[in-house]
């Protein structure tokens, strides 16, 4: 099976989850990239059975608005039921790094708001420890060669995501050279205290709660 038919298996697997936590007044939250893309095309067939839903980037808010699903602003709700979202690694304890497709920082708030948060993955995301992959770090322009100097002294070594600006109007350092990272949290914690950064790719002090992971045999569902 090609990594594009494990991701629609899981999105599928994600819909029928969502269903059942679900009801008419339900607001679902929405992740950004191509897993969460065919979540959100496998969930329009059911857009009469929730509220509406809450989008992590303006992508995913204009595909959902394709699809006619009602998208509201995230300050304009109380609850958010359920968060489903892919990720670029996740670990056993349900660790992840985010933020390959620049929307980690708008990904995090949803996820903190998030009643259930629903990571979904094809079986190449799943690794030991995280930091094979790049750590995407949103940064506010004008502090990128400080927090990239305050990166290089924790060991990292960031990279400047060319021509990609967020959501939010800020810009990307990828961080190779950090695995393995461990532990997670104190990481996410000291890069959180870098000034001029915004948010970074760790999801460590908001973990995955579930998560539903594709291979061959089918999806597997993993708590930690
Ligand atoms: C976007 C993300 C994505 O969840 C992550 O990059 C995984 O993407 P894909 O589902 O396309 O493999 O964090 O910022």
């Amino acid at each position: 099976m090609n990594q594009d038919k494990l991701k629609q298996s899981v999105a599928q697997a994600a819909v029928d989850y969502t269903l059942t936590r679900i009801n008419g007044d339900s607001i679902v939250g929405i992740g950004t990239g191509s897993t969460a893309n065919f979540f959100i095309d496998l969930l329009a067939p059911h857009r009469g059975k929730f509220a509406g839903t809450v989008a992590s980037s303006a992508a995913s808010e204009e595909r959902l608005r394709g699809h006619r699903i009602p998208v509201y602003e995230l300050n304009a709700v109380d609850d958010v039921a359920i968060y489903i979202d892919g990720a670029d690694e996740t670990n056993p304890q349900l660790e992840l790094i985010k933020g390959g497709g620049a929307a980690l920082t708008r990904e995090k708030i949803v996820a903190a708001v998030a009643r259930e948060f629903v990571c979904i993955a094809d079986q190449s995301k799943w690794v030991d420890h995280l930091g094979v992959y790049p750590l995407p770090i949103e940064v506010i322009p004008m502090a990128r060669s400080h927090v990239a100097r305050e990166l290089v002294k924790l060991g990292g070594d960031p990279v400047y995501r060319q021509g990609v600006i967020t959501d939010n109007g800020n810009v990307i350092l990828d961080v190779y050279r950090l695995h393995p990272i461990s532990p997670v949290r104190d990481l996410e914690e000291k890069i959180n205290n870098i000034t001029g950064v915004v948010t970074n790719g760790l999801f460590a002090l908001r973990p995955a709660d579930i998560l539903l992971l594709a291979n061959e045999d089918g999806v597997k569902t993993i708590t930690a």
